[in-house]
């Protein structure tokens, strides 16, 4: 694959730290190894069964995973392989049968439901392949959601905030549009920037450009880029998109319910390994 220079996303408004000099892919650097101190997520030993019409379905059967604060990865396997649960249990929207997870420190396995919402709310957004926006409100509304289920903060702070963020994933021109007038590209820059409004630590995303052409997916996976780049946001994306993993300084596998393989690598052999479609 040749090298092309990841394209620039401008973040430049209130809502984001000063704008940082974005590194093409061919540009990463040596690979980064987690350490424990700086580690937002910890996973050691993590099961999940399901009980399913009198059987019991092993979907992750020992996963260890360590990502650091700040880290950009993608979650790849076959289908069935246990990626959305895995995000889920990592997202604390589901409860692993056994095992540790670390959660910004706090070991989410054994919380209370109110300190895994409270946990959640602070530290996590959620963007999903189906947006999940509610059809009845338009985007800006939509985008103000959290803060507003969350309370606290005025209304105008919260619209104000919203608009600064939509027109940084590029829908100034959208932001009364419903999402039934909207295309599936900027219906999922509306859930990525609902995503952010609570300013989350960790963004993790399952299958966000599913459901979109090449072209829309790799603007939402530059936006993805930026993001990171210019908060520092640790981001996890679970995708089926092999140039969007190609592009990551880290990949990991999942197989029936196991890491396979777990590589960090500089962006020379993320280039190498790029196929020529996707
Ligand atoms: N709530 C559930 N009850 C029973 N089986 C489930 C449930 N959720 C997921 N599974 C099963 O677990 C396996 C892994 O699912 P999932 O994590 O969604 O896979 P992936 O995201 O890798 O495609 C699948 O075989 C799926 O049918
Ligand atoms: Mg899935």
């Amino acid at each position: 694959m040749k090298h092309r220079p990841r394209r620039v996303v401008k973040l430049s408004a209130a809502a984001f730290a000063p704008v940082a000099q974005l590194k093409c892919a061919t540009c990463l650097g040596p690979p980064r190894i987690p350490k424990l101190e700086s580690a937002i997520v910890v996973a050691r030993n993590v099961t999940k069964s399901f009980r399913h019409m009198g059987r019991t379905l092993e979907v992750l059967r020992g996963v260890d995973i360590m990502i650091d604060n700040g880290e950009v990865l993608a979650i790849v396997g076959p289908s069935g392989a246990g990626k959305s649960t895995l995000l889920h249990c990592i997202g604390t929207l589901d409860v692993p049968t056994s095992g540790s997870i670390l959660l910004a420190g706090e070991e989410i396995t054994r919380l209370p439901g109110w300190r895994l919402a409270d946990l959640r709310n602070r530290t996590i957004g959620f963007v999903f392949q189906f947006h999940h926006l509610l059809p009845e409100f338009n985007a800006v509304e939509n985008v103000m959601m959290p803060g507003l289920v969350q309370g606290g903060r005025p209304r105008l702070e919260l619209e104000v905030r919203a608009g600064a963020l939509l027109e940084e994933v590029g829908l100034k021109d959208r932001m009364l549009h419903r999402p039934g007038e909207l295309s599936g590209g900027e219906q999922q820059r509306v859930a990525l920037a609902r995503a952010l409004m609570l300013e989350p630590k960790l963004l993790l995303a399952d299958e966000p450009t599913g459901n979109l052409d090449s072209a829309t997916s790799s603007q939402i996976h530059d936006l993805f880029f930026a993001i990171n780049e210019q908060r520092g946001t640790t981001i996890v994306v679970v995708t089926h998109n092999a140039n969007l993993a190609a592009s990551m300084p880290r990949v990991v596998a999942l197989r029936d319910g196991r890491v396979e393989t777990d590589e960090r690598r500089s962006g020379q052999s993320a280039e190498r390994r790029a196929p020529a479609t996707g």
